[in-house]
């Protein structure tokens, strides 16, 4: 793919990742960068980083908001389906399933409904899905129990979608991201641990480059996690 007919809408571009795309995609050169908030000032925000940037207010979880920024970014040719939620609840330690639920909502149904609405404009564009996933779906972390659940269903969603798609010549990517320094992490999370977000976001826009990349193991974590599940080749 060559950036420079390539317009991405990022949704949860207000902070960490995805605001960092933001920034790549700028740099690798797209026109148009349809950079997906969820308020007034936040659309400002964004708004003020480059003209190229335009804002779409939307909260994937409102089927009006999904509904209408599929309207007016009907030239579309990349959905980074990017927003996410992490409640750091598990199975039997939450009071109830309340974060469990927003975690499907946000984590699950959130990019299924964004899918379904970009489908039509992504066919036209021969476009690709970019859904940012987790290692914490494809093994058990006790603390993140239900987050793990919420990706695993993304997860399987993205292989569905990937089907489903592929006659209509749209690509899906599933991003197994390993740990990343933004506002998701508690403040005791000990960040030298965790990769800057342009490490995620400098990998996906080079498997977009190369074109045909299905899944993606960005950093060290996720591909040494992905090589001990036989995921991918060992180096
Ligand atoms: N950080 C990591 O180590 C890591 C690791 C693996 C995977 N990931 C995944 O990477 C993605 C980005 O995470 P992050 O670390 O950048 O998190 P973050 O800093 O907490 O940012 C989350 C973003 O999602 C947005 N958001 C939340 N609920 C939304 C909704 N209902 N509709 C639209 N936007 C919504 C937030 O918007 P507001 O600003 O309006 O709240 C914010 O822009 C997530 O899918 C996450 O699961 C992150």
């Amino acid at each position: 793919m060559s950036f420079e007919q390539c317009r991405p809408l990022i949704t949860g571009s207000s902070r960490g990742i995805g605001r960092a795309f933001i920034d790549a995609f700028l740099e690798a050169g797209a026109p148009k960068i349809y950079a997906g908030v969820r308020n007034e000032g936040a659309a400002a925000t964004v708004a003020a980083i480059d003209p190229r940037v335009h804002p779409i207010i939307v909260d994937t979880t409102k089927p009006d908001e999904v509904a209408r920024a599929a309207r007016d970014a009907s030239d579309v040719t990349v959905l980074v389906n990017n927003a996410g939620v992490l409640h750091y609840a598990g199975f039997l330690s939450a009071p109830d399933l309340d974060q469990a639920r927003h975690e499907m909502e946000v984590n699950y149904f959130g990019p299924l409904a964004m899918a379904r609405a970009f489908a039509p404009a992504l066919a036209r564009s021969q476009g690709t899905i970019v859904n940012i996933l987790s290692i914490a779906a494809l093994v058990y972390m006790p603390l993140v129990g239900t987050y793990n659940a919420s990706k695993a269903a993304a997860r399987s969603m993205t292989q569905g979608l990937r089907v489903d798609l592929a006659d209509i010549g749209v690509g899906v990517m599933a991003v197994y991201a390993g740990g990343y320094d933004t506002e998701m992490h508690l403040e005791s999370t000990d960040k030298a641990l965790l990769n800057p977000p342009s490490v995620l976001t400098g990998a996906v826009l080079d498997a977009l480059a190369k074109g045909g990349v299905d899944e993606l193991f960005p950093d060290a974590a996720a591909r040494g996690l992905g090589q001990r599940l036989g995921l991918i080749a060992a180096d």
